[in-house]
């Protein structure tokens, strides 16, 4: 399956996935590319070294949203990309990327939706004093976090966490998860090939 992987930030999960791939523990995948749309995000430095294809650009250089996914859209097609991976890309996903990847492209969120979605899942589990909070795997629709679920795991918050430390446990459990999740899916859409 040919993949583009979209990230905004730091870029843990999309080195996670691109070591599986490289180290053998990923099958059947062929990372096209990054797609990522700030010029100074850690992710980039990330994909020099795994030495992955970037594509870099902000929707400030378009005159609209549609102008800006049609541009990603020529990128992805450039690549033959048959599934998009979000991996910290902190943009809602607009009609004109969704009318070719709906179905077609997956998000981790840091809690267990529907609980705290948006931008900062940890924190606001943290903050709210829960005994358990999470990771979440899912489709990608119209909403913010509100796609169909793929999987989710649980993360116990326990009275001597720091947000440092749950932040540590919840990103150690994305990083083995979304390459997992992302073989089920594949080796799924290769049976129904
Ligand atoms: C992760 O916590 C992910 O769940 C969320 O954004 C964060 C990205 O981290 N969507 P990284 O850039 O992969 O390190």
């Amino acid at each position: 399956m040919r993949i583009a992987l979209f990230a905004s930030g730091n870029g843990s999960n999309f080195e996670a996935i691109v070591q599986a791939n490289q180290q053998g523990r990923l099958h059947h995948a062929k990372i096209c590319l990054l797609f990522c749309d700030r010029k100074n995000a850690g992710v980039h430095e990330r994909a020099k070294r795994l030495g992955i294809k970037v594509v870099c650009f902000s929707p400030k250089e378009f005159p609209s949203k549609e102008e800006y996914e049609q541009m990603i859209l020529n990128h992805l097609a450039e690549e033959s990309v048959e599934f998009i991976v979000l991996a910290g890309y902190m943009r809602m996903i607009g009609e004109t990327l969704l009318d070719v990847y709906e179905g077609k492209m997956i998000n981790i969120h840091p809690s267990l939706l529907p609980a705290f979605p948006g931008l900062h899942g940890i924190d606001d589990a943290f903050a709210a004093g829960v005994s358990e909070t999470g990771v979440t795997i899912h489709y990608i629709d119209r909403g913010m976090d509100t796609g169909p679920i793929i999987r989710q795991e649980s993360v116990p918050i326990y009275k001597h966490d720091t947000l440092a430390t749950l932040e540590e446990r919840i990103h150690a459990l994305e990083h083995q998860m979304y390459p997992q999740v992302l073989q089920t899916i594949i080796d799924q859409r290769e049976d129904l090939a």
